[in-house]
Formats: structure tokens, sequence, C-alpha cells
């Protein structure tokens, strides 16, 4: 079955917890409009904070929410972490574990997404290689090491469905952004090396690192990827609205 194309919010820290309901007061009813009528699955990414809030006014939109990590713990004495189990309390039905910005191990990464796929919360994991593993050539090597753990856990955990984020560290927030011959190159290795952990079905491949509306439809344009995990671009209204557009005429 051919799945929607996937838009994915990472609001960071970005908005104060204020600034994100307002937001979404002021624009969900737009927005839920949009993911109706527009085949896109669109997923917002709030701060923990916001959690609470967001389930009650997208409960019953085709609005997804996501939360930005969780624990590689299931439960105990781990300040300041938050469990799978809450997020799914909270109608969480994604979240993203491995962002480049939050400086996590790799071995937590496995462990997040095999607590995260029990609690039936789809992970949206983060690969990318920095600007000197480029450079030295590493980048393919470096992505199957972070790959390897995250699928293994996939595999052991029954998984029905991840989403791979491939976002290059040298493109989050900066501006710069992969050509699109090279991204086609890399998102085929890419699924490639997924395809001999889970079959094609159970894994969608989005890109984040810089997408803006007006770079985003070049990429649109491989068939590798299955939508985008955008950053300072989900910010702006207008401007994530153009892309939810875009992907799905793309
Ligand atoms: P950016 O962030 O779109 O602002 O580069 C992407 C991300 O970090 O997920």
């Amino acid at each position: 079955m051919q799945k929607n194309k996937l838009v994915i919010a990472n609001w960071k820290m970005e908005f104060s917890h204020k600034q994100s309901i307002d937001w979404l007061k002021l624009y969900y009813p737009e927005l839920s409009q949009l993911a109706t009528t527009q085949p896109v699955e669109l997923v917002v990414c709030p701060g923990f904070t916001c959690l609470p809030e967001f389930k009650k006014y997208l409960i019953n939109t085709p609005l997804q929410i996501g939360a930005q990590d969780c624990s590689s713990y299931p439960h105990g004495p781990y300040t300041g972490q938050v469990a799978a189990t809450s997020l799914k309390e909270l109608n969480c039905h994604y979240c993203i574990i491995g962002h480049s910005e939050t400086h996590s191990l790799t071995e937590h990464i496995a462990k997040k997404a095999a607590l995260l796929m029990h609690n039936k919360i789809v992970p949206i994991a983060c690969i990318g290689e920095t600007l000197a593993e480029k450079q030295a050539g590493k980048t393919v090597e470096i992505l199957q090491q972070q790959l390897t753990p995250i699928l293994r856990a996939a595999q052991e955990s029954n998984c029905t469905q991840i989403i791979i984020a491939y976002e290059p560290v040298w493109a989050i927030g900066t501006g710069v952004a992969p050509e699109a011959y090279d991204l086609k190159i890399l998102c085929h290795q890419i699924k490639l090396y997924c395809s001999q952990f889970l079959d094609a079905d159970k894994i969608r491949l989005v890109y984040g690192g810089s997408v803006n509306s007006k770079n985003c439809e070049k990429w649109l344009k491989i068939p590798e990827i299955d939508g985008f995990l955008l950053g300072k671009a989900s910010l702006d209204f207008q401007e994530l609205k153009k892309i939810v557009v875009l992907v799905s005429n793309g």
C-alpha cells in the first residue's frame, strides 16, 4: 500500500510553552483542514510541557503529535527524563530519537527505539554525518554504524513501522543542504541497507536539514524520500503550509 508522504515539524526549543499553545490555537483548524484535504501525514513535535494541551486540541483531527526525545530507560531514578509510557499516555504517535542536538549515545538510541516500539510509538530515528566525517569520505560507513543498532532493535521488537531521518549534521540550521544528486545516491544506499533488516514497507525515509519551500521541490523527485523533517521552516505557518502543499503535489 502506498503510504502518504510525511511532514514532521520539529519545534525544538524555539517557542516558549505559551508561544507554542498560542500558535496551535491560531493555526490548528487550518492545519487540520490541510491534513484532511492533502495526502500528507503531518506530525507536530512541540516541547514536552505542551504535549497535554496538544492532546486536547488535536485528538479529533488528522494531525499527529510527536515528542522530541524520550528516556532510554522504561522508568526509575532518572532525573529530568521522560518515559516512552508517559508519551503514550499523552497521545504521541511519534517520537524523534537520536537528533544530533541531543548528543545521544548510539546504544541509548537503540534502547529508546525498542521502548517506543514496545509502546506502539513510531520512532523517528535521526542519523547523519558531521562535516569532518563527510570530508573524510566516511559518510556511508558512519550512517551504517548509526543504523545497525537501531535496525537490530527494530528487528527484535517485531517493528511494524519506523522512520529514518537522514539529517547531515552540517546541514542542520546552517542553510547549507546537499545536492539533489548526492542525496539521491545516499538515500538509495540507506534504503538498501535498511532492507537487509526490515521489509521495505516498514521503513519510511525522510530528509532533514535546512529544508524550506524553495529547496524542497528538487528533493521531492527522489523516489526514496518519503517526506521531510523540518526545523526552522516549521515555525512559520505560511512556510509550513507551502511545504505541505508542495509535498502533497510532489
Ligand atoms: P532545520 O532543522 O530545518 O532548521 O535545519 C532540522 C532539524 O534539526 O530537524
